[in-house]
């Protein structure tokens, strides 16, 4: 599984952490975004590099960090066919892969430490997505998309 992850400058250290996580877990790691926790990097860049990875398949699925994970998220899915997932607990990592089908997972690096950050990531990786009432409602979701992305 390829893995696109990228982050601002907020991100950076959490990012350094999750990127050894996925490697130690043997994903193929594409890593992109602020190259210090100093040097001031702005989300929606790091957002749209992983939304774009994803959407052009270079990438299975993303990861996303910024300070609070908001602005990226928010960017993520301004993308058409990204289904970008907030978190801030293993519960919702793992809801958003069984009813969401999310392709990428956004979270915080102020809102949330490392060992619920790989809680999350496992979770993201391991769940399958459920399918059945599920996917009508993702229909829905895609049909909406196409009324209101110009
Ligand atoms: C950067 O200071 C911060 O605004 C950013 O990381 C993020 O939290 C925005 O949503």
């Amino acid at each position: 599984m390829r893995v696109s992850i990228a982050s601002d400058h907020a991100g950076y250290d959490m990012r350094q952490q999750v990127v050894k996580h996925l490697i130690d877990k043997g994903f193929e790691v594409i890593d992109g975004g602020a190259v210090s926790a100093t040097e001031r990097f702005n989300y929606v860049d790091a957002g749209n590099k992983v939304a774009e990875d994803v959407l052009s398949g270079k990438a299975d699925r993303g990861i996303a960090i910024c300070g609070t994970g908001i602005g990226i998220s928010m960017t993520c899915n301004k993308h058409k066919g990204i289904r970008c997932a907030l978190c801030n607990n293993e519960y919702m990592a793992r809801m958003c892969r069984q009813h969401n089908d999310a392709n990428v997972l956004s979270f915080g690096a102020r809102v949330v430490g490392p060992e619920i950050a790989f809680a999350m990531v496992d979770c993201f990786f391991e769940e399958e997505f459920a399918g059945g009432r599920h996917a009508e409602r993702l229909a829905t979701m895609a049909a909406t998309e196409d009324i209101n992305f110009k």
